[in-house]
């Protein structure tokens, strides 16, 4: 058959909000015009994140009621570390309670100030966390994803040239370790290669310089590698990802993308010694150990979520699922970002709104406009995610793309939910003329857009 089925047929329902237009005015105004700061009770397709928000399977729900809630050594543990073990190989591994608890405990264990950390492209809690501590995200994305809307696939690669030249820069003793983001989020959710995993290893290894790989989204990259890679047409999922680590030192997970769990993440190393240091702010600050900010029904929900996630059914509808909305946008002359990434639509705002300015935040008009027209909440990654706020008096530093994402949660929305969005997505294209530029009237030191307010401003 070529219609590729969700794998799965539904057991229990949620009621999806719908409001009107007019009251999604008043609810949009009354948060600032920043969609972070509506309630989830008034959106209708909630796209903000594909992090946290996934159905677990009926094996999760399960799992959870064979929790071991010990505070030390539970039964739950063990199957955690075994499965990530299973999967990663790596030596030693720590549960954390989401991505960026791992980051913030590699960053403040590994980074001293000035320290620089090369990445194919930094999600934001990674740059934000080793920025507190003083050091540089280095952003090394392949010459190819500069190039929004051309085809060629892994996208998501490092620069190779540019890790060479940043080694000779900075001097490898400045830079602790090297990361690779797979798939890289913030280029577009495109993936990473196994080559070029490999062969940003193999630099590194000439300078004794760790790779962590950012490894939330592993098995989605896992089947790009296996669909579009040379050599690997014929592996499982599982066969890729052991190898796609074995290339790393460490890494650092976010359980709440493939590991389809709604909360949870890990930190893992081969080296004992990082490890120790690791160990000693985990119980500092997340917990023991065996539960690392954790219950143990969590970590049931995640090790089975982490298998879940490497099944190729599962993956070949996650595909086709972004595959669909991509080909109905490319159809109406939507500018998105080619081709399609792993978790999600990238919208080129600047492309989509012409008349705006990079300070007039084309992603947030757009972000807002989707709101107002469906109730779809969607995610500005462009010059207010990553732009600099202004220094006293000067310009604000804009970022090379203003994206739109539209990140589709795992197992949560069906074709017609999909139908739903596509048609609301036409409307707003057409009527694109009349997308409002916005200002900040009030924003935080750092990770602004969370917590932003905005005002409609006249272009
Ligand atoms: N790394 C990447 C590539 C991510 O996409 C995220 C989270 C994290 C690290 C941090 O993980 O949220 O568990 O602390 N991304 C979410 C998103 C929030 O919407 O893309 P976390």
């Amino acid at each position: 058959m070529r219609t590729i089925i969700e794998p799965f047929r539904i057991k229990m329902t949620e009621a999806l909000p719908i409001t009107t237009r007019s009251e999604r005015e008043v609810l949009l105004a009354r948060a600032f015009n920043n969609v972070f700061l509506l309630d989830a009770d008034h959106v209708t397709i909630d796209l903000l994140t594909d992090s946290g928000t996934g159905a677990m399977s009926d094996r999760q729900w399960a799992a959870l009621m064979l929790g071991d809630e010990s505070y030390a050594g539970s039964r739950s543990w063990r199957r955690f570390e075994q499965t990530v073990r299973e999967i990663t190989g790596f030596k030693h591994i720590f549960p954390t309670h989401q991505g960026r608890a791992a980051e913030r405990i590699l960053a403040a264990t590994r980074l001293k100030k000035g320290n620089v950390v090369p990445n194919n492209g930094h999600f934001d809690t990674t740059r934000a966390n080793i920025e507190y501590v003083g050091a540089i995200a280095t952003d090394l994305p392949s010459t190819e994803a500069r190039d929004l809307h051309s085809e060629k696939r892994f996208k998501g690669n490092m620069d190779l040239d540019g890790l060479a030249r940043a080694i000779g820069v900075e001097g490898a003793a400045n830079i602790p370790f090297c990361m690779i983001t797979v798939t890289n989020n913030t280029g577009g959710g495109q993936p990473v290669s196994m080559e070029n995993i490999r062969r940003v290893k193999e630099l590194l290894k000439i300078y004794n310089i760790p790779l962590m790989i950012d490894a939330c989204r592993f098995a989605e990259n896992a089947f790009f590698i296996k669909e579009c890679e040379q050599g690997f047409a014929d592996r499982s999922l599982l066969e890729i990802a052991r190898e796609m680590f074995s290339l790393a030192d460490g890494a650092t997970m976010s359980a709440k993308k493939d590991g389809l769990a709604n909360i949870g993440g890990f930190l893992a190393c081969n080296n004992d010694s990082w490890a120790d240091d690791f160990r000693n702010l985990l119980i500092l600050t997340e917990g023991f150990p065996t539960y690392g900010g954790l219950a143990g029904r969590d970590l049931e929900a995640i090790s089975v979520g982490l298998m879940e996630a490497l099944e190729i059914d599962y993956q070949r509808y996650r595909h086709a699922t972004v595959e669909y909305l991509a080909s109905a946008l490319i159809a109406r002359g939507i500018p998105i970002v080619r081709p399609a990434g792993g978790h999600a639509i990238f919208i080129d705002a600047a492309a989509f709104c012409p008349h705006l300015r990079a300070s007039d935040y084309p992603g947030i008009g757009l972000v807002n406009a989707l709101y107002l027209e469906g109730g779809v909440r969607a995610v500005e990654l462009g010059s207010v995610m990553f732009g600099k706020p202004a220094p006293e008096g000067g310009e604000e530093i804009a970022t090379p793309h203003e994206l739109v994402r539209l990140a589709f949660p795992r197992r949560v929305y069906t074709q017609s939910h999909f139908d739903y969005l596509i048609e609301v997505l036409d409307v707003v294209w057409r009527e694109r003329a009349s997308i409002e530029a916005y200002r900040i009237t009030e924003q935080a030191p750092f990770l602004r857009h969370f917590t932003a307010h905005y005002e409609r401003a006249d272009v």
